[in-house]
């Protein structure tokens, strides 16, 4: 009786989680500083579902300088740091949102140990992360490959200066992959690369000319309406002839800032 009982409730139980036909969502992240924890978190309360931090055993602690300094030590030789149990069981859920800051380009080192001790087989994984200037497209890449069993979906990015804007570009990326309704925001294609103006020059520079490094000269520049202002797209040489795109976006009334350096 007690087990027909118990095999009635299971199977409600079973029936109520999958009759929703919604996915099971983890948010996973990586954060160094605390940038991509507020990210994390905004992905997670636009979501409404679970969330688990990635620590390390010994937390990476310092200034930038001893942070690159105990990585740099690391990788020479050829460790990555262990981590503490995830609060959540990955096998558990169906699309894992996986976030990190950008270390040299790619994924910071903990989210390698991630991807080391987990099996993300069969789960659909949305990267998403924060950076100085850029690395989403990196580091994306370097998922595909490193974590071939999981279906990588489309991910975002946000520069750490302008974390403040990620609640609404959130928002639209959560719509655009579906795990949101709303509506996106349509966008046109930019016009095509042509040689850069002195006006295009003037926009480029108050984007640009307060990031901590320089990020080199434009050389051609194409450009699209969005919504209260226009965005471009700066095809720019670096130092050593390192060739780089700059989104760069101007709104009415605002001064110009860089969305994103894609090397
Ligand atoms: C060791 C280290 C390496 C970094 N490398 C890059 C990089 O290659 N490109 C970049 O755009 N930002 C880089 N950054 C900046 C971080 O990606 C950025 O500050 C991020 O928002 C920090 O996130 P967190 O506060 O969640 O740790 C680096 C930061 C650190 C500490």
């Amino acid at each position: 009786m007690i087990k027909k009982l118990l095999l009635t409730v299971f199977a409600a139980l079973m029936f109520a989680s999958c009759s929703k036909g919604e996915d099971k969502i983890l948010v996973v992240y990586y954060s160094q500083s605390n940038t991509t924890k507020t990210l994390a978190e905004e992905i997670q309360k636009q979501l409404g579902c679970d969330i688990a931090a990635i620590e390390c055993l010994q937390p990476y602690e310092g200034d930038f300088g001893q942070v690159i300094q105990r990585w740099q030590k690391e990788q020479q030789e050829g460790r990555t740091p262990e981590l503490k149990p995830l609060s959540k069981k990955v096998k558990d859920y169906d699309v894992i949102f996986l976030g990190y800051p950008i270390w040299g380009g790619t994924y910071a080192i903990p989210v390698a140990s991630l991807l080391r001790d987990t099996d993300f087989g069969g789960k659909r994984l949305v990267p998403f992360c924060t950076f100085g200037s850029g690395g989403l497209n990196t580091s994306v890449a370097d998922l595909q490959k490193n974590a071939q069993n999981a279906q990588i979906l489309e991910g975002y990015g946000v520069r750490q200066a302008r974390i403040a804007k990620a609640p609404q570009e959130v928002e639209q990326f959560l719509i655009k992959l579906g795990f949101k309704k709303g509506t996106v925001e349509q966008l046109p294609d930019f016009s095509a690369q042509a040689e850069v103006t002195d006006a295009e020059k003037d926009i480029f520079q108050q984007a640009c000319s307060s990031y901590q490094m320089p990020l080199g000269t434009p050389s051609t520049v194409g450009s699209r309406q969005i919504k209260g202002g226009t965005e471009y797209l700066f095809t720019v040489e670096g130092m050593g002839g390192q060739k780089s795109q700059i989104y760069v976006i101007a709104k009415d009334g605002e001064t110009p800032e860089f969305t994103q350096v894609v090397r």
